[in-house]
């Protein structure tokens, strides 16, 4: 939410920037703790969906683990402070040495996703002599229903072990002195709208837990991924997910043998709804067909729209009566750099103030040089005056 004293505070900073509400983090974070952490479900927080130290600190203090997928993600949760034994580590191409700084931190788990991958580990780990402990993350073959570059968990997807490696994988373990199975882990894409792929998911999930517990292993984790989509019409009425409906899908059809708990990764639904960009617009440009609104942001900053065809809601703080239809566009070199296209705005002025909402995740982590554009810091809730 940005209201009417934080858009008053906004208006010194230069923009482009990321503004974190950190009211928003925390009231979404206590919703995650009562319908999860509460009920004894893990959750590791998904640090590619933002790394920010500020933003990791509220989540860690929360009672999150972390869920890596680069030895500088895990580097990074070190540093902030989250605890080796509550970090996971997934990833379809871990490099040695990622894999090495992994084991030398003590990690809870490492997430597999190949044969090769655990023979790897096994070596590496036999060279360091660790035991580590591992889960296998297998492709469920589960239609998450999202966009395809989004998807992870179909036949044709680069991610997980198939059903016809998997007894490949349970014949090979027992020759692998240096690692650990202890669970299975899924994650069957991100942005997922409806609680269906979820219901499915359970019911692989159990039969493949199912399977692999007769073969004589025992599994002390269920690791579900994450993907929970959030809300990019309205983030504000609908500012924190359906925990409880989520949440629920798994209180109601996952089976869980006593000795088994569930973990979560979670990413966008616990910080997308907490950041917006703040940008300003620099030109505006009557087009022969269209309304261009050029504005101080572009693919750079936030590069959903441009890789994903995302659209996010755009809040304009002004007061006029007028209206009209506008293409809001960024000022990169790309016929790309497009937030949105046809939208009703209020007029618009150079210099007049735009939030593009719901960027908390993949938003200040996908940032990129192209272009050597200046970064600016992000700025919080916490130290408006
Ligand atoms: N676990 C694994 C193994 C993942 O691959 C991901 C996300 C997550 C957890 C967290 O997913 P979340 O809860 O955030 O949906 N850049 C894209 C999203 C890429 C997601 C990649 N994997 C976007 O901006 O929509």
């Amino acid at each position: 939410m940005l209201n009417k004293e934080a858009v008053n505070a906004l208006q010194q900073y230069p923009t482009p920037f990321y503004y974190y509400n950190l009211d928003t983090l925390r009231a979404t974070l206590s919703e995650v703790k009562k319908h999860a952490l509460d009920k004894g479900y893990r959750v590791h927080f998904a640090l590619k969906a933002n790394f920010n130290a500020r933003i990791l600190n509220e989540i860690r203090n929360a009672g999150i683990g972390a869920d890596c997928v680069s030895g500088g993600e895990i580097a990074r949760a070190v540093e902030t402070g989250f605890n080796p034994s509550e970090i996971v580590f997934a990833g379809v191409g871990k490099s040695d040495d990622e894999i090495e700084l992994a084991l030398l931190h003590d990690i809870f788990c490492f997430n597999c996703e190949s044969v090769q991958e655990l023979k790897v580990i096994n070596g590496l780990a036999v060279k360091h002599n660790k035991k580590p402990n591992v889960a296998l993350r297998l492709n469920p073959d589960v239609d998450a229903k999202t966009h395809k570059y989004i998807t992870t968990g179909l036949n044709e997807n680069k991610f997980g072990i198939n059903e016809e490696d998997l007894d490949t994988v349970l014949d090979l373990l027992p020759s692998l002195s240096n690692v650990e199975l202890i669970g299975i882990h899924f994650h069957i894409g991100s942005q997922v709208e409806s609680l269906e792929p979820y219901r499915q998911l359970c019911k692989r999930a159990n039969q493949l837990n199912a399977y692999i517990e007769s073969k004589g292993f025992t599994l002390t984790v269920i690791n579900v991924g994450g993907g929970l989509g959030i809300n990019y019409q309205e983030p504000d009425q609908k500012a924190i997910p359906d925990f409880e409906a989520f949440f629920g899908v798994y209180d109601e059809l996952i089976e869980l043998k006593p000795h088994q708990q569930l973990h979560f990764e979670l990413g966008r639904a616990i910080v997308g709804q907490c950041g917006s960009l703040i940008t300003r617009v620099l030109y505006t440009k009557p087009g022969r067909t269209k309304n261009f609104a050029v504005i101080d942001a572009g693919m750079t900053e936030l590069i959903r729209p441009a890789l994903y065809q995302a659209e996010h809601a755009l809040n304009v703080f002004k007061t006029t009566t007028g209206t009209q239809a506008y293409d809001v566009v960024g000022p990169i070199c790309e016929s790309s750099d497009v937030f949105r296209t046809d939208i009703m705005l209020p007029e618009l002025e150079r210099g007049d103030m735009l939030a593009i909402r719901s960027s908390g995740a993949y938003g200040e982590v996908m940032q990129s040089e192209y272009n050597l554009r200046t970064r600016r810091k992000p700025v919080y809730s916490d130290d408006l005056k």
